[in-house]
């Protein structure tokens, strides 16, 4: 694909980001500025779009407009003549002055942020079906230890969570099971482990990460709740480094720690199909048996609200289609997917 046809297909993508339901996150302004300053083809943003595209070949759009988002906030964050840019009270015409003045100074801050980094916006209520399914998975498997590992881990918050009670128990309350949620069983965890791709995100990088608003605000706070809630737990998660697209690696590592339970939540989307592919596939073919492979990803990469739970069981590559989430930060609700009496079986499904 020519640069050309990468910048169409971003545009197009850019467009329909901006039809969204979700009209509370925040970026929205940022996108439509972003939309005519690539109509106006502003040499500096074709300039740092082309460095991105050759510098990471694989990135999908819906992951690249989110990452402009962070880098963009990351500026203004340090810099108050920029905050217009965010502004409700900024004309749309001062605020396309602004971004263009961000992206002619700064470029090269942002070509090093777009280029060497992801978006690492990390959802504190996500664990909640991962838990349930997880526990029905092991209980219908008579698995006396689960070797868990967490690919895009972020912060490593998922592996913290798993079997906090406390934590289940506050925000479970806003997210209802349709027609009914599987039973919570604690998880036999042997091991928890948690891998992101070098530089591991800090929380400052996280928390560029959410959008600008209450909203996020709000699911912010409850992440660094969920932080504090779950410290007595960081000394048995190990996180490492490591880039998944780094297949040699990535098998050595599952085959030497036989996880037999792995999660990638919100982290594949980030990728064309193809590499989606190889590294499920890798997964898959190297995990210890029984095992499960856990894949969330937003609904329509990110073009639509909600989010889509698979699984996958070892060395089988079916995808099993285990739920759907009304909403990707998981308040809402949860709808059983076709395939979830597979993975959890009829006495994993009981409650408890
Ligand atoms: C959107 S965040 C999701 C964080 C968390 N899993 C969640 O669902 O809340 C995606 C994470 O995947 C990580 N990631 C992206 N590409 C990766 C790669 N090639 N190898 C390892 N981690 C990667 C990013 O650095 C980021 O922390």
């Amino acid at each position: 694909m020519t640069l050309a046809d990468s910048r169409e297909r971003f545009a197009r993508t850019l467009a329909a980001i901006r039809q969204h339901q979700q009209g509370h996150h925040g970026w929205g302004v940022l996108h439509r500025t972003l939309g005519e300053l690539l109509a106006s083809r502003y040499p500096a943003l074709d300039r740092l779009l082309n460095a991105v595209w050759t510098a990471r070949p694989h990135i999908s759009d819906a992951h690249l407009i989110t990452l402009i988002g962070a880098a963009v906030r990351q500026v203004v964050l340090n810099d108050q003549n920029m905050a217009g840019l965010f502004g409700s009270q900024v004309s749309p015409a001062t605020r396309l002055g602004l971004l263009r003045e961000l992206v002619g100074r700064r470029e090269e801050d942002l070509t090093e942020a777009l280029c060497g980094h992801s978006n690492s916006f990390t959802g504190a209520r996500r664990f909640l079906v991962p838990q349930l399914i997880i526990g029905g998975f092991a209980m219908a498997n008579q698995l006396s230890e689960v070797r868990f590992l967490d690919i895009g881990t972020g912060l490593g918050i998922l592996p913290r969570q798993l079997n906090n009670r406390i934590v289940y128990d506050r925000f479970s309350r806003n997210l209802d099971w349709s027609p009914r949620a599987p039973g919570y069983r604690k998880i036999p965890l042997a091991s928890r482990y948690g891998i992101d791709a070098p530089p591991l995100p800090d929380l400052d990088w996280v928390r560029t990460c959410h959008g600008p608003s209450p909203y996020y605000e709000e699911r912010f706070e409850e992440l660094v709740w969920s932080l504090r809630e779950t410290e007595g737990m960081k000394e048995k998660v190990t996180l490492r480094e490591l880039d998944m697209l780094d297949i040699p690696e990535l098998a050595r590592f599952i085959a030497e720690k036989e996880f037999n339970v792995i999660t990638c939540s919100f982290v594949l989307f980030q990728y064309d199909m193809r590499i989606q592919d190889m590294v499920k596939n890798c997964i898959l073919t190297n995990m210890a048996s029984p095992g499960l492979f856990l894949v969330m990803n937003p609904s329509h990469g990110l073009l639509r609200q909600g989010c889509r739970v698979e699984g996958h069981l070892s060395g089988d590559p079916a995808v099993l289609h285990l739920a759907d989430v009304s909403d990707a930060h998981f308040i809402g609700t949860v709808t059983r997917g076709a395939d979830l009496r597979t993975v959890i079986g009829e006495e994993g499904d009981g409650g408890d």
